[in-house]
């Protein structure tokens, strides 16, 4: 049981300064802006400098969130760091992190998730600090993709950018902060998003790095089917636990892999397309960093409110997937302590009508969702056998 409430004090975000847009993408495979546009909703993404690895791009982050918190390095008790690209596999990114910073007290991991590393990082902050162990604990997401990328490769080259998003998340008195979260796995898909060629199993060589073995390899359509899926299916089970639906959120930021499975996602769920935060057309996908860049650009913008109740959801490499719920507090807190036991205090037919909402809007999901599958299924054949038509008249 909780002992204090979680808070989001601090945020911030950087990307670096050089972009790369589709157009300067067809100069080097072959592809069009056109192409990743309508398959991806991606116009351009940020390119790390010459030398500019993960830990810089955490770090101008990280003192962007502090300074917002109010607060100094010194004062962090934590740090999570999310990414698949850290700058070194040994050390952990995380020390690195926390060297820069002057974070000298805290307490540093880097976590492995995939795109899904920032929720899982927020997830594991508000647990230590709900249960009083600390009181400030410093969440990033960062990524240098470029390196990982196989530039010739155009079925992923396309699709990634750089980019570091940063949140303080800090212990409260006043009700509000995490209220549900769901953490998923599903590693039976663990190859279909996989850098083959480093690691323990497949030490590099020479010959595994002339394959570009190093570089990240991807099955887009199983990842797609997948995204879709768990997408809307964590939304549902995370809004569930929290005893709400669709129509009480302000707010959804989804991790920004595709515009098209966001879109997907968006119908299945019955959401206003209005609440949904996408800024992938600027930024591609940059994994771990993207919920954490759209939440801070967000907030910046005046789009995430006090009192706004706040979905934030993720999938990836592993293949993992995380959600979670969080009620926006106002920014001056009153620090009166309530007991979480006492809050909230609903009485028995509210939370009876809620529950009836949350069941029906969840069968409502589930049609919908029945509904475009069987539209997919019954589109499927008649796209294959256009496409086989169309390359027999080209020959
Ligand atoms: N430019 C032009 N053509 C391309 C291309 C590119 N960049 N990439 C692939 N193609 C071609 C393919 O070679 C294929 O050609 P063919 O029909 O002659 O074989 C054709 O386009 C269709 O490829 P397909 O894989 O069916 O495209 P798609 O509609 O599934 O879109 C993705 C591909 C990658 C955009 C899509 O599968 C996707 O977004 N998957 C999820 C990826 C993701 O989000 N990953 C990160 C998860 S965290």
């Amino acid at each position: 049981m909780s002992l204090y409430y979680s808070k989001i004090t601090g945020w911030g975000h950087y990307a670096p300064e050089r972009i790369l847009t589709n157009d300067d993408l067809a100069q080097m495979v072959d592809t069009s802006d056109e192409w990743i546009r309508t398959r991806t909703g991606i116009r351009e993404r940020h390119i790390a400098a010459e030398g500019q690895a993960t830990v810089d791009q955490a770090y101008h982050a990280s003192v962007q969130a502090l300074e917002r918190a109010g607060i100094s390095a010194a004062d962090l008790d934590l740090i999570i760091l999310a990414t698949s690209t850290p700058d070194y596999l040994c050390p952990p990114a995380s020390s690195m992190l926390e060297d820069r910073l002057g974070a000298s007290k805290a307490g540093a991991m880097t976590l492995i998730a995939g795109c899904t590393g920032f929720v899982y990082g927020l997830a594991t902050a508000a647990q230590f600090v709900q249960t009083g162990m600390y009181e400030h604990v410093l969440v990033v997401g960062a990524e240098t993709l470029s390196y990982a990328v196989d530039w010739e490769d155009r079925n992923t080259c396309i699709l990634f950018g750089d980019g570091a998003g940063a949140v303080i998340v800090s212990r409260s008195h006043t009700p509000g902060g995490l209220q549900s979260m769901i953490l998923g796995s599903e590693g039976s898909g663990w190859d279909a998003l996989i850098a083959p060629g480093i690691g323990s199993h497949a030490p590099m060589t020479v010959e595994t790095l002339e394959r570009k073995e190093h570089k990240l390899r991807m099955n887009g359509r199983q990842v797609f089917k997948f995204a879709t899926r768990v997408m809307t299916e964590a939304v549902t089970e995370v809004l569930s636990d929290a005893e709400l639906t669709i129509h009480d959120v302000d707010v959804l930021i989804p991790h920004q892999a595709n515009a098209r499975i966001i879109d997907l996602a968006v119908r299945r769920l019955g959401i206003d397309k209005d609440k949904v935060i996408i800024n992938l057309d600027r930024y591609g996908n940059t994994s771990a960093a993207s919920v954490p860049l759209a939440l801070a650009e967000a907030l910046d913008s005046g789009r995430v409110q006090p009192g706004d109740t706040v979905v934030m959801v993720a999938f990836g490499a592993g293949l993992t997937y995380a959600a979670t719920v969080w009620q926006w507090q106002p920014e001056t807190a009153d620090e009166e302590p309530i007991l979480v036991t006492n809050w909230p205090v609903p009485e028995t037919m509210r939370v009876q009508a809620q529950r009836v909402r949350t069941a029906a809007w969840r069968l409502q999901v589930q049609a919908r969702t029945k509904a475009s599958d069987a539209a997919m299924s019954l589109m499927l054949p008649l796209y294959t056998f256009r496409k086989g038509v169309k390359k027999r008249l080209k020959k």
